[in-house]
């Protein structure tokens, strides 16, 4: 049995030992074990939307660049010169042809190829240029860009598994294809970073966790009646990722109240939908989700505003997030402004959702300082239930078993729950709209 996980399907009891928050060898370990084997987000391929184009970020503690080449193709290169090290190109974001080191001068174009090294002829005609070096895997789907530094990793779509279906609903969201708009939300946290990635699918804290942001809704929206919020489902999507998903129109109650231009608009926009997908994709589209995709993807749709969230470890106890807004780009500026409302008023670091979020999980991390008194943390919600609500654990118990699975070789198989049916299984019906990727 792994010292990290008791998975008793008698009790039913899940636990989770919180020296996984606190030692630094397991973030050691984490890296070598789960980083450097699993497919990671890199950005959205809009962010990149001309020949040219790049942006700098850190994907698994690695400086990476992600840019378009001249020809219009989405690479990613490790940003560090092959000449001796230092950092390629240190801007944020740009467009550009070529890069040039600032140590000594080497330059590169956007294909990767060393394209001019100054006094060139000190390194004599035989000289192996190196261009830049890239990580093993690139590949992307639904516009979601993904690297992986694992050369023998089975292929995206294969990792992906079920969680693919998820993406799907989100990508469909407009017709012309969703955008991420340019700005992202970037904050820092006082904690594990998986303890983030629990609360991202944790139905269970909302109502407690966010009494505040909870009242200001209904202030502005006039009671909503519970039943109105219908069912709702966690669900295993195979690889570790999983989901909680809401039922039809669950997604529409969140938020300030649209104007009613802004209504007509979406009701437009959805019944639109309809006549493209069918009535059981749409009906699972409003209904809203919060998506994790094994290690640190998360993707939270919420109808009235979809993000993008990336969270990286640092140390044990501090993780650095980073959050973008995917939108549709044929929306109303109406339409538009109240979505990026709910970006900053529910999602937003100072907003008043975040900020509670924070304050919990930062709590629980000083309390991991009595892990030897108090050693586990329970996951065990909804373990004997045949029917897992998004206020369950068990998309959490999946997560955890992948990454206990990942670091210790031992492998649980999943839980027995009734198979997911009803509106949670509606697909999409018009063949004129299947994925690209
Ligand atoms: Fe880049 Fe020397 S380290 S040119
Ligand atoms: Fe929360």
């Amino acid at each position: 049995m792994s010292e990290y996980v008791i998975d008793d399907r008698e009790m039913p009891r899940f636990r989770v030992n919180r020296k996984a928050m606190i030692a630094p060898e397991v973030l050691a370990e984490e890296r070598d074990l789960i980083f450097d084997h699993s497919w990671l987000f890199v950005g959205h391929e809009t962010e990149l939307r001309k020949p040219n184009d790049f942006r700098t970020r850190r994907v698994a503690g690695r400086p990476v660049i992600f840019a378009r080449d001249s020809a219009g193709a989405v690479r990613v290169w490790i940003n560090s010169c092959p000449h001796r090290g230092a950092m390629l190109c240190r801007e944020p974001a740009g467009n550009g042809r070529f890069m040039t080191c600032m140590y000594h001068g080497w330059s590169f174009n956007n294909a990767g190829r060393l394209v001019s090294v100054p006094d060139d002829a000190s390194y004599g005609p035989g000289f192996d240029r190196p261009g830049l070096a890239s990580p093993a895997k690139v590949d992307s789907y639904r516009g979601f860009v993904f690297l992986s530094f694992d050369p023998d990793i089975v292929d995206l779509p294969t990792y992906l598994a079920d969680a693919k279906e998820y993406l799907d609903l989100v990508a469909d969201q407009s017709l012309s294809g969703m955008e991420v708009l340019p700005g992202a939300h970037e904050y820092s946290v006082k904690a594990n970073w998986k303890l983030l990635v629990e609360n991202s699918y944790d139905g269970y804290h909302a109502t407690s966790a966010h009494q505040r942001y909870l009242e200001m809704v209904l202030a502005a929206r006039g009671a909503i009646d519970p039943k109105a919020l219908g069912d709702s489902r966690g669900v295993d999507l195979g690889n570790g990722h999983g989901v909680v998903a809401g039922g039809p129109s669950t997604g529409l109650l969140f938020g300030r109240p649209l104007s009613p231009e802004a209504e007509v608009e979406r009701d437009g926009r959805l019944a639109r939908f309809r006549e493209a997908y069918g009535d059981a994709w749409v009906d699972r589209m409003t209904g809203g989700r919060n998506l994790v995709i094994f290690p640190n993807l998360v993707v939270i749709d919420l109808v009235m505003g979809v993000i993008i969230r990336k969270i990286d470890p640092v140390t044990p106890d501090y993780m650095e997030v980073t959050a973008w807004q995917l939108v549709p780009p044929d929306e109303s500026a109406d339409l538009r402004r109240q979505r990026l409302d709910n970006f900053l008023t529910f999602w937003g670091p100072g907003g008043l959702a975040t900020p509670d979020d924070v304050e919990a999980l930062e709590t629980c991390q000083k309390s991991f300082a009595s892990a030897r008194e108090l050693p586990w943390s329970d996951i065990s919600r909804g373990m004997n239930k045949p029917v897992v609500s998004a206020n369950d654990e068990l998309q959490m118990r999946t997560w955890w078993r992948r990454w206990n699975e990942l670091m210790t070789g031992e492998k649980l198989p999943p839980e027995n729950h009734d198979p997911i049916d009803g509106v949670f299984a509606g697909r999409r019906t018009a063949s004129q709209m299947e994925p690209t990727a």
